[in-house]
């Protein structure tokens, strides 16, 4: 029997119960977080992360295709979301709706994710309409960090605030099942989250919001070259790592490992 979480299930838990959602790129990695989140997402901060890039812009479908199919194929319980890669979706829907298909047969995902207000809602209706669940994504978009220069909290003033309510209003009525939202405000996420009768799920968007998404690289401290305000580190895995390899290559060079517990 297939267990795995559906698009229903999390439009469900709004209003009822925190949605938990997470990044996550590869086998190992799934097996682990599957046990504990509603949604694994298959982030372009893939990126960064695990292809060492500034930012997200030279993410293809190719490697949102390659991740999404070991995060697929090593969970059987949370809700997979892969991201659209900058690039694809924006100047066309049935290129836009293309690559959704893509990404969703290649990988067996679920559902995909766009970055992008009012300017995609009519993309997003299209992908919907043809059978493809969308979740949206809104308020700071890494993938337009080219236009701000940083990436930088948003909603800081009164016509900052409308465009990210306008956007969330545009991407719930064009049929998306959820929204995330980044880097805003608590008083804009909760604002968001009460306008619209979909998830909100806040990434630096405060307490009020639906559900949580973190970077995984982020909450582990394996990946520190950014550390916004909203990143709680809830292990220190780049010293874990260091610490493990600086002992492993003292053992070699001194000659204590293998020995014979290690050696047939
Ligand atoms: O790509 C990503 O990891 C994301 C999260 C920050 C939500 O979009």
């Amino acid at each position: 029997m297939n267990k795995r979480l559906t698009v229903p299930d999390i439009v469900s838990k709004k209003g009822k119960e925190k949605i938990v959602m997470l990044t996550c790129y590869t086998a190992q990695m799934a097996k682990i977080l599957d046990n504990h989140v509603d949604i694994l997402l298959v982030g372009d901060s893939l990126g960064m992360t695990i292809y060492g890039h500034k930012d997200t812009l030279s993410v293809s479908s190719r490697m949102m295709i390659d991740h999404g199919l070991c995060v697929v194929k090593n969970s059987n319980k949370a809700l997979v979301v892969i991201d659209m890669p900058f690039g694809t979706f924006e100047a066309d829907k049935v290129k836009a709706f293309e690559t959704a298909a893509e990404l969703i047969s290649k990988t067996k995902a679920t559902a995909i994710k766009m970055e992008g207000g009012a300017e995609i809602a009519d993309t997003v209706n299209f992908i919907v309409e043809r059978g493809i669940p969308v979740m949206g994504h809104i308020g700071l978009m890494p993938q337009k960090i080219n236009l701000v220069g940083r990436f930088l909290s948003v909603g800081k003033n009164k016509k900052e605030e409308n465009k990210v309510l306008s956007d969330a209003k545009a991407i719930s009525d064009a049929g998306a099942f959820s929204v995330v939202i980044e880097a805003t405000k608590t008083e804009l996420g909760k604002k968001v989250t009460n306008l619209i009768n979909i998830p909100c799920i806040g990434i630096g968007a405060g307490k009020y919001c639906d559900g949580q998404v973190l970077v995984i690289d982020d909450l582990l401290g394996f990946y520190d070259e950014l550390s916004p305000k909203f990143v709680k580190r809830y292990s220190d895995m780049k010293n874990i790592i260091n610490t493990s390899v600086k002992n492993y290559s003292n053992e070699v060079r001194n000659s204590k490992f293998p020995g014979n517990k290690y050696s047939y």
